[in-house]
């Protein structure tokens, strides 16, 4: 069963400076359905206003008790579907039913369901999908058979993803841009390690792929330094998405960067240690690490692209970005150096000139 808490705050014992901080602070423990109830001596509207500028809709604002001497109320957090318009949930329920029609299909009847699938997926945008299956999870959907799904529902939406994706347009210090460009070089050096795994498996002895091994141990190194590209996702991105109230996508994601790991780990140590081996075993002990990164990364980096990085750009405020380019130039980077922080996007500052007329400023 649930857990659910609530944290009772008495307005009245603390200083004016004190209380916007244990609140703000209380908030941020909350976890869905949880809530604090404060007390007051009077009606703190110019709270709920904050709230509403600082959360949108993450928090209920509800009195049990107004005046005229106490005023009670209770802030719960909610789930991020629950402050949807009926009209939002109903187009909600639909998507989610079509999902379960597509899990539920048998392999022959798959095609059909697809297509009739896409309608209800025409104007979902990406954070919409992730939240259904989010729901989908939390009422027992295993975290295993919804990887699987995901593939189909990729493949359901690939057309439309892609489209959505191509439009949005970024200045180069942002994240996002960052981590989409490390894809493409990462997507380069897959290609690369896939041809050196053929040429390995017709050349028959190390002396003869003495080349490709080479190459072989530069991409090994290569994909190792990588980690550092994940790292960035889950210690930049992935907690202020779970604060949003998205929470089982980044653990999705987040197990598929402790599967590379291993497998980029054992890639390295193998290729480093190639002449210990008989030429013929250590191709056979390369070919499935090779195989899975080849096939799954890619895969992963196509659902970041088309969904994840949509959807975090759709959920973070525009502020938070420049503290993930913070958090992100504190971890480091992997492929390139990206260009320094430029908050361009910023409005431009108007000074006042000697002669009192409106001068562009920088
Ligand atoms: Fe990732
Ligand atoms: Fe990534």
């Amino acid at each position: 069963m649930m857990d659910i808490k609530a944290i009772e705050l008495d307005l009245r014992k603390l200083s004016m400076t004190d209380r916007h901080t244990r609140i703000f602070s209380a908030l941020k423990e909350l976890k869905e359905q949880d809530a604090i109830i404060i007390t007051n001596d009077h009606d703190p509207k110019p709270l709920q206003y904050l709230l509403k500028a600082e959360f949108k809709n993450t928090f209920s604002w509800e009195y049990k008790k107004q005046g005229p001497d106490e005023w009670v109320i209770e802030i719960k957090k909610l789930y991020p579907g629950d402050s949807l318009t009926a009209e939002q949930k109903g187009k909600r329920e639909k998507l989610k039913q079509a999902l379960k029609k597509l899990h539920e299909a048998p392999p022959q009847d798959l095609e059909k369901v697809k297509k009739k699938a896409v309608i209800y997926f025409k104007d979902t945008d990406p954070k919409e999908l992730a939240l259904v299956e989010q729901e989908l999870i939390q009422e027992g959907t295993s975290r295993q058979e919804m990887k699987r799904l995901c593939d189909v529902h990729l493949e359901v939406m690939k057309e439309q993803l892609g489209v959505k994706a191509k439009r949005i347009k970024l200045p180069a210090w942002h994240p996002i841009t960052i981590l989409k460009d490390e894809h493409k070089i990462i997507k380069r050096n897959l290609k690369k390690l896939k041809r050196i795994l053929e040429k390995l498996k017709t050349a028959g002895s190390f002396e003869k792929a003495r080349h490709q091994i080479n190459t072989l141990k530069e991409l090994s190194h290569f994909f190792l330094e990588t980690e550092k590209h994940h790292q960035r996702e889950e210690e930049a991105i992935f907690p202020r998405l779970i604060a949003h109230g998205v929470t089982e996508p980044p653990e999705i994601f987040k197990e598929d960067h402790v599967e590379f790991k291993t497998k980029k780990k054992s890639l390295f140590e193998i290729t480093m240690n190639a002449q210990t081996k008989d030429f013929k075993e250590f191709v056979e002990a390369l070919s499935p690490l090779i195989e899975f990164l080849v096939k799954n990364l890619d895969d992963h980096i196509y659902k970041e692209d088309n969904i994840l990085y949509p959807m975090s750009l759709e959920t973070l405020e525009k502020d938070e970005w420049k503290d993930v380019r913070k958090k992100f130039d504190a971890i480091g980077y992997c492929c390139f150096v990206p260009v320094d922080f430029q908050p361009k996007a910023d409005p431009p500052i108007y000074k006042l000139s000697v002669a009192g007329k409106k001068k562009k400023g920088r």
